[in-house]
């Protein structure tokens, strides 16, 4: 309890109730059916903020069923009344930003700049599907017979159940929530056990905003299984949108066939990051820099191999491992800190794992290559490993930490070749000069977003998605709506 006070003090929030512990079901803040708890940590200082509601597939049904009700009336408001609502929540989430952001940075670690970064993001879809409510357009198709006319009906697919990961633990529930919103539907999100707060955070501003009972619900769970079970298996749900690994997206995905829901999956990556001999390299380090090590390497579209033609590549590891090493690491909430803490024990590890096989098999170390600190903390810090080979575990695995292999290669056509050599297809990035060869390689490129001489392909804006293991649909933009809703043909006879 002492423990609890002193984090809140440390926060400084201007508005304590944000920091909610109970489930947020039909409008209100509930204790798990069962009454359990579980900790949630700050990953930099391993003390506990907050004892959070356990909920499991009991909790789940009373959520469903309760979504199930208010979208009965939810469908019915206009796009306009639906877009009004949203508009009041973004407004809302950019006036306590500060308060979402320390919230954020407490429970997850990233640097306090970036989860103020990451509040205006998420608050970007809500603003965003507060204007694409009104937009759900349909269809007038001239008849195939003459006394026939056909139209297309847009129409909200029904409850949706969400479930959301810990490294964007605000943006990744706003960037499914509002167009679902939007469209007409109901949600029942369960966000991560590592990052609860933030999603409880934001539905005290849901009420707030007037988004009636039942609309939204968050189910804070350290059982996922047991929600995960429930959410798939219901009948009522009519949708799953995922956000996280490959591995578990499958078996969403396996466990959503019994009741053939429609699914959106935001999945893993393994981003290539080419670099050509004409680029301009102090651009492109940059660009690494800023790709690689964003919330420590922690997003799923995060650089993850870097291919450096053979030209350049001296130079380019050089000013590359002087760039990650001048980082600085330590508490999020610090100023100035570009690095913060990795989310748990079981990361680090599994980095540390990565780099000691790279090193085993000739990669030689740049920088880093271990934790700051003591055998406890959660800092792993930023390591380039030059002349990475595709035997090492680096090339095929998403590596989701401050670790850049360095890969070198002679021409285009082995490029592409190799940044190809992944079942996933996420993000890619690259860097050069020559017009046409720019355009071949984002052509070539087998990857649903692919930023050229950039470093970063999110926006509210763009459609954000994968193709290949990387997933199936699209998040933001004017697509993002079309996946929360129903086509309906209407076809209308008898028109003499
Ligand atoms: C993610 O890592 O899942 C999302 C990253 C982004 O939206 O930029």
């Amino acid at each position: 309890m002492i423990r609890q006070t002193y984090i809140v003090i440390q926060m400084n929030l201007k508005r304590t109730d944000l920091l909610q512990k109970g489930a947020y079901i039909n409008g209100q803040f509930v204790q798990a059916d069962s009454a359990k708890t579980f900790p949630v940590y700050n990953p930099f200082s391993g003390e506990m903020i907050a004892e959070v509601a356990d909920c499991n597939g009991d909790d789940a049904k009373v959520a469903i069923d309760s979504a199930a009700v208010a979208f009965k009336i939810w469908r019915k408001f206009t796009g306009t009344k639906r877009g009004k609502i949203l508009r009041r929540w973004y407004e809302l989430q950019i006036e306590h930003a500060k308060d979402l952001a320390t919230i954020l940075t407490i429970e997850q670690g990233k640097p306090l700049a970036e989860s103020v970064g990451e509040i205006r993001y998420g608050a970007s879809f809500v603003e965003w599907f507060a204007e694409e409510a009104r937009r759900a357009y349909g269809d007038v198709i001239p008849g195939h017979q003459r006394d026939k006319r056909i139209m297309v009906i847009k129409q909200p697919v029904g409850v949706v159940a969400a479930i959301t990961p810990w490294n964007f633990p605000s943006a990744m529930i706003t960037r499914k929530v509002a167009p679902a919103l939007a469209a007409g539907c109901t949600v029942v999100i369960k966000p991560s056990e590592l990052t609860p707060l933030s999603a409880l955070a934001l539905a005290v501003l849901a009420t707030e905003a007037g988004i009636p009972p039942g609309v939204f619900n968050v189910l804070p769970t350290n059982d996922a299984p047991s929600i995960g079970n429930e959410m798939t298996s219901s009948r009522i749900v009519r949708k799953l949108s995922f956000t996280g690994s490959t591995a578990v997206g499958k078996l969403l995905l396996r466990q959503c066939a019994d009741t053939v829901k429609k699914v959106s999956m935001e999945l893993g990556g393994n981003a290539p990051f080419i670099v050509f001999d004409d680029a301009d390299i102090d651009k492109a380090v940059e660009g690494a820099i800023a790709s690689k090590f964003r919330n420590a390497g922690q997003t799923c579209v995060c650089t993850n191999r870097v291919f450096v033609q053979e030209g350049i590549y001296d130079e380019f590891i050089k000013k590359f491992a002087e760039a990650a090493e001048n980082q600085k690491i330590g508490d999020g909430l610090k100023d100035g800190v570009t690095i913060g803490p990795m989310v748990e024990e079981k990361a680090v590890a599994s980095v540390q794992h990565l780099v000691e096989d790279a090193i085993s098999q000739g990669a030689t170390q740049l920088c880093g290559g271990k934790r700051h600190g003591d055998k406890d903390s959660l800092i792993y810090l930023p390591t380039v490993l030059a002349h990475a080979t595709t035997e090492m575990k680096v090339f095929h695995t998403e590596i989701f930490g401050p670790v850049a292999p360095v890969f070198k290669f002679k021409t285009e056509e082995e490029v592409l070749r190799l940044a190809n050599d992944t079942p996933y297809g996420l993000a890619a990035y690259f860097y050069g000069r020559d017009y046409a060869r720019l355009w071949r390689v984002a052509e070539g490129l087998e990857y649903g977003m692919v930023a050229i001489n950039g470093s970063s392909v999110s926006t509210t804006v763009a459609p954000f998605g994968g193709i290949k293991e990387s997933g199936i649909g699209r998040e933001g933009s004017k697509y993002g709506l079309e996946e929360y809703l129903e086509m309906k043909q209407i076809m209308w006879a008898g028109i003499e």
